[in-house]
């Protein structure tokens, strides 16, 4: 049994890796979040208090972090501004968390001998060709495109250096695109189910020929859960699932789940510097730890993720008018 400390908890990625690491684990889990516009604490509101707490700050927070690091075994480090689209609007809360955040939870694994595992993006890599038959492994070079992709990159290359000049024990981890539960409604898949629901016709940016690689969260939490117990120190693995779809099949798969005429969307501005492809080879990962997904039927996943924000209304409607808000002065 391990005390676990979560940072960026109530988050999407957080939340549910909190939900199954209490599940599938006996580990007790504490969160770190600072409850952003993106945190939400009802994702957390039913875990079990005799295994779960939640404290509330930042991970900038140099005293509450050495407190908290102090006090547990490992860190899981999901904590970060997430989105692309607000990286282009305002990249600073972007350098706070990513960089700074990141590097006060490294200077007191640092100091306090912890284990460590670092959550981080595909988008360090740039994107690929659509043609392109590469598919991105451990040794591709980085090259990110976004304020919030070149943030991720530089996180992941302070905990490089952490391990290799002060032996600090660390584990990273880059996932392709997750979908599921709990996650904001300012992502591409939540917003148009939750558009659909509100009678709002979905957004498409562009001609939506960029392609994502789909990967369902649960899928990317057993991953990171094999990669905390069997993975070896100072190594990167990448994590997906082998669901690559463009985005325009997507949104009309959602309309037709949804039971709504599959041309029913809109085209919207596109994202500047938009990437057009992500791709993820996770042979390392399968072969060195054993490591499968149990989610391989995109189409299914997706409506019990569309049940879900059914089901959830309550949950996300706090969030909706001003996320369509935001996006409505942006032209998408
Ligand atoms: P999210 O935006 O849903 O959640 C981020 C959480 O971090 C929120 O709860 C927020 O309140 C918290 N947070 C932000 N700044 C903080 C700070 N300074 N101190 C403490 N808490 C803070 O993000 P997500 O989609 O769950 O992503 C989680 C992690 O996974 C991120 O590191 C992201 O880069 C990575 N990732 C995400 C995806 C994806 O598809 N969503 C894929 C690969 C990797
Ligand atoms: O690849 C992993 C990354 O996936 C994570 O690191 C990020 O944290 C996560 O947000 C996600 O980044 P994307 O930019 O790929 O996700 P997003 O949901 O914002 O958009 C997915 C695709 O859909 C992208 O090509 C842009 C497009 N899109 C998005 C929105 C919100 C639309 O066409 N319409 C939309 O309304």
């Amino acid at each position: 049994m391990s005390k676990v400390l979560v940072t960026g908890g109530a988050g999407f990625i957080g939340s549910n890796f909190a939900r199954t690491a209490l599940t599938e684990t006996p580990h007790t889990v504490t969160v770190l979040d600072s409850l952003t516009y993106a945190g939400n604490s009802a994702s957390l509101a039913d875990l079990d208090p005799a295994r779960f707490q939640f404290v509330r700050g930042s991970i900038t927070d140099a005293s509450l972090v050495d407190q908290l690091v102090a006090d547990h075994d490992i860190v899981v480090h999901f904590a970060a501004e997430s989105h692309n689209d607000n990286s282009l609007n305002d990249p600073s809360p972007f350098i706070q968390t990513n960089l700074v955040g990141t590097y006060e939870l490294l200077q007191a694994v640092r100091r306090h001998d912890k284990r460590y595992h670092h959550i981080s993006t595909d988008e360090v890599y740039g994107d690929l060709e659509l043609d392109d038959p590469a598919r991105f492994t451990e040794t591709t070079p980085y090259n990110p495109s976004s304020p919030y992709s070149a943030t991720k990159a530089g996180s992941d290359l302070l905990v490089r250096a952490w391990v290799r000049s002060f032996g600090v024990r660390a584990t990273i981890s880059n996932c392709s695109n997750n979908y599921g539960p709990r996650q904001h409604v300012e992502k591409f898949i939540p917003r148009q189910i939750t558009n659909v629901i509100d009678g709002i016709r979905p957004k498409l940016y562009g001609a939506g020929a960029n392609v994502r690689d789909w990967i369902h969260v649960d899928d990317h939490n057993s991953a990171v859960l094999r990669i905390i117990e069997a993975g070896q120190l100072g190594e990167t693995y990448l994590i997906g699932a082998d669901g690559e779809k463009d985005n325009k099949s997507v949104i009309e798969l959602i309309l037709t789940l949804m039971g709504q005429p599959a041309d029913a969307y809109d085209h919207v501005n596109d994202r500047a510097g938009h990437d057009l492809r992500y791709a993820i080879d996770s042979t390392k990962l399968r072969t060195e730890l054993g490591w499968t997904p149990r989610y391989r039927d995109f189409e299914a996943g997706l409506a019990a993720t569309i049940e879900w924000y059914q089901a959830n209304e309550a949950w996300w409607r706090p969030m909706k008018a001003a996320t369509e808000a935001n996006y409505a002065k942006a032209g998408q």
